[in-house]
């Protein structure tokens, strides 16, 4: 443990989780004293009737609601007012987000915007807020982002290309996080791993950050553990067990990161979200090489992967057992049909060297273990083309 820096561990979300816990919502909309609560989510979370247990837990409590379900992918500042405009004309007192990682961050921006006025890009960065959001309750319906427990949301500016502005303070956690995995049974395959493989790059980014500590790490293994177990059994089978594990890991994988941070996939998968690449899909072509890239100084990291995952063997040294977890890794892109590289329908590969500036510009470029110069991270992008051979 390092004692020579100032550590910090929180966690100011509460966290309920457990089978039919979204039953639990109405009680906590109570405690919290909301006269009418704004439910943000999708079109899709609410047509597959997702969002019925949460009304019908309001409604028994005789607890008043509006919806909002106009939260596109990627969501941008103008669906963030739109959702503004709809709480404060209907006299919302609190906001209750039930999605995936789109929904998430749109509900924290309108919370914050409502309480604070102006447009979602004046709180751009860190703790650029005077007021504190309105009381959110987090209800996440993949096992992913994360974002129920943590702080930060990404909102894209229309006005600068849709580039991905990230907000984030410490009165941006959600204040109650709700756990049903009930509320994954209707979740596509795809969907299921490309959050899934988000989580599981928040899992071994905080492992590899000069942030992490015992505490941070003990729960990041943890959650890699559960997921490199689950994930493809949870994506593609009805097993509900499968799915718990891997929802529950999730968020707990975004608890290791939210307090070591994350590192260069992070940084170097900003950018791609302006070529319209879902988050968790560029993190997940980025992991291996970025892996590749920190191996000479996260063998000891990758090695108790190896360990936590169960692939060591007596005879092998440190380095075979890291590079057994980078194997396995590479093994389950496979086993769940993920993407090995990107390509130029994707995104084109001339834009490297501009990404690649964007990246240096990204807050964890500094987390990294190993400090990348742009050069490096150029090289990355150009090897995430090529492919893993
Ligand atoms: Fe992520």
């Amino acid at each position: 443990m390092n004692f020579d820096s100032l550590n910090l561990f929180t966690l100011p979300t509460r966290v309920y989780f457990g089978y039919n816990s979204i039953n639990y919502v109405g009680k906590v909309v109570k405690e919290f004293s909301l006269n009418k609560v704004l439910i943000v989510t999708d079109k899709g979370v609410r047509s597959a009737g997702v969002i019925d247990p949460l009304t019908h837990s309001l409604e028994v409590l005789g607890l008043a609601y509006e919806v909002f379900d106009d939260v596109p992918e990627d969501p941008g500042s103008q669906v963030v007012n739109d959702g503004v405009e709809l709480l404060k004309q209907k006299g919302c007192n609190g906001v209750i987000i039930i999605g995936g990682g789109s929904p998430l961050c749109a509900g924290k921006g309108i919370a914050l915007v409502a309480s604070n006025g102006g447009s979602i890009s004046n709180y751009e960065g860190n703790e650029k807020y005077k007021v504190s959001p309105l009381p959110m309750i987090a209800i996440p319906t993949t096992a992913g982002s994360g974002s129920e427990v943590s702080p930060s949301f990404i909102i894209s500016d229309e006005s600068r290309n849709n580039y991905k502005m990230t907000i984030t303070g410490y009165k941006c956690f959600p204040n109650v996080a709700i756990l049903d995995p009930l509320l994954l049974r209707s979740l596509p395959a795809r969907q299921f791993i490309i959050s899934g493989i988000d989580a599981l790059t928040h899992a071994i980014e905080a492992t590899c950050t000069n942030q992490a500590t015992s505490l941070t790490d003990a729960i990041a293994y943890e959650a890699i553990r559960l997921m490199m177990k689950n994930m493809a059994t949870a994506a593609y089978t009805d097993n509900l067990n499968s799915k718990s594990d891997q929802l529950y890991a999730s968020t707990i994988a975004n608890i290791a990161c939210g307090n070591a941070k994350l590192g260069l996939v992070h940084a170097m998968s900003n950018p791609l979200g302006s070529y319209h690449i879902p988050h968790g899909l560029a993190n997940g072509i980025l992991l291996p090489y970025v892996m590749d890239y920190n191996y000479p100084v996260c063998k000891y990291q990758y090695a108790w992967i190896a360990e936590v995952i169960g692939i060591t063997k007596p005879q092998m040294n440190l380095e075979e057992k890291a590079t057994a977890a980078i194997d396995a890794i590479k093994e389950l892109f496979i086993n769940i049909n993920f993407p090995q590289c990107f390509t130029e329908d994707m995104v084109p590969k001339a834009v490297i060297p501009t990404m690649a500036r964007i990246a240096m510009g990204r807050p964890q470029i500094k987390f990294n273990i190993r400090k990348a110069s742009e050069n490096d991270i150029i090289q990355i992008y150009e090897r995430a083309f090529h492919g893993w051979n």
